[in-house]
């Protein structure tokens, strides 16, 4: 559980935080000034921080292509994981891009990355095919997965979490 953590967009003053994620996250980390740029330049780019009081315990981002919702990163500190960050972060991408008028969602993840693909699995992403040899450090191949619904993603947990409450 993590009942202290607020999600808020990413600032600049956010980025020695995110930088220390990134490296501890990905062979091969973003730069600060292309963060910089995603957070100040790019007009399709929505970056979001999960805050632990004064600390970023995770953040991740998105661009709005049309009517679909690209993921581009996401990533929570080693020290935070496991504890429904990422989880807090993808259901709040879910419904900012459906609010944009965005139902559908992609992402690219590491073929050998299971835990990130279960996670992406708990909100209806699948795979969709694969990239061969996308990741240039190790040659490793992309699964591209979709989730083709948020709405009634959206829509489906609301009414469970209606029968838990006894409604
Ligand atoms: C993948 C990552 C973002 C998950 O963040 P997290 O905050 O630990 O994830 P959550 O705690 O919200 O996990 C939600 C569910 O996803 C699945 N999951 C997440 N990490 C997992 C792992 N390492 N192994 C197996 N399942 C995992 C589990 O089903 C988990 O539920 P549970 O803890 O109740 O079993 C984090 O491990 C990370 O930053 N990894 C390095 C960067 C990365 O791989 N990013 C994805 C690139 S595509």
């Amino acid at each position: 559980m993590s009942p202290d953590i607020k999600i808020t967009a990413m600032i600049p003053e956010h980025l020695a935080q995110v930088m220390a994620i990134e490296k501890a996250s990905f062979t091969v980390p973003w730069s600060e000034i292309t963060y910089y740029r995603e957070i100040t330049e790019n007009p399709y780019a929505v970056y979001i921080v999960a805050m632990a009081g004064e600390e970023v315990a995770g953040y991740a981002g998105r661009w709005l292509i049309l009517d679909e919702s690209h993921i581009t990163n996401i990533a929570v500190a080693p020290g935070w994981r496991r504890n429904g960050v990422a989880r807090k972060l993808m259901e709040h991408m879910l419904r900012s891009s459906l609010r944009q008028g965005a139902n559908r969602m992609t992402l690219e993840v590491r073929r050998s990355n299971l835990g990130a693909q279960k996670l992406y699995e708990e909100f209806d992403f699948s795979a969709a095919g694969l990239r061969r040899g996308y990741y240039t450090d190790n040659n490793e191949d992309a699964v591209i997965m979709w989730q083709n619904d948020i709405a009634a993603y959206l829509d489906r947990k609301e009414r469970t979490n209606d029968t838990h409450n006894g409604n």
